[in-house]
């Protein structure tokens, strides 16, 4: 199987992310292993806009730690605590978080001087329990908006139904 990533960079956003969707959940059919599927998400969003950072942190200590992978990017910072920057902000409210410029984010996190803004987006598990946040970080400022909202958050809904 030779799998393409389509280039999503100048297509609208909702069809960017209805074409990713359905691009996803082909290649994950039949997938029951959430770190295949965190890798193949993180690869695909990556590369399909041309993001700085993309990636998971899991949960590893419930209410309290995340930790990194699978990613796309440049190093990322190991452990996050939960109520820390803007993953951390996510994970203990449960909620998507989009960060216009990440210099106007009180306790952002620097991993890597070029991120600007970025989303970050709750991952549930069947259950409801929280498995991982998804963080995406661009170079520019205001890259990030309710389409991609709504769309990560609709693609995430994967690890819902799934794991
Ligand atoms: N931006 C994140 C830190 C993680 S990295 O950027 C990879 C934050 O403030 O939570």
């Amino acid at each position: 199987m030779a799998e393409t990533i389509p280039d999503l960079r100048r297509v609208p956003k909702p069809r960017a992310y209805s074409e990713l969707i359905g691009h996803t959940e082909a290649i994950l059919d039949g997938v029951d292993d959430v770190v295949t599927a965190m890798s193949t998400v993180a690869s695909l969003v990556h590369h399909a806009f041309g993001h700085l950072w993309t990636g998971f942190y899991r949960v590893v200590v419930p209410g309290q730690l995340l930790r990194v992978g699978p990613y796309q990017g440049t190093l990322g910072c190991i452990d996050i605590a939960f109520g820390q920057g803007v993953c951390g902000t996510a994970a203990a409210e449960m909620r998507t978080v989009v960060v216009a410029d990440v210099e106007k984010f009180p306790g952002h996190i620097t991993c890597d001087s070029r991120s600007k803004s970025e989303i970050v987006v709750p991952v549930l598990d069947k259950k409801g329990d929280l498995l991982a946040i998804f963080d995406v970080d661009s170079e520019r400022l205001n890259t990030f908006d309710n389409d991609d909202q709504q769309g990560l958050e609709r693609l995430m809904s994967w690890f819902a139904a799934t794991a």
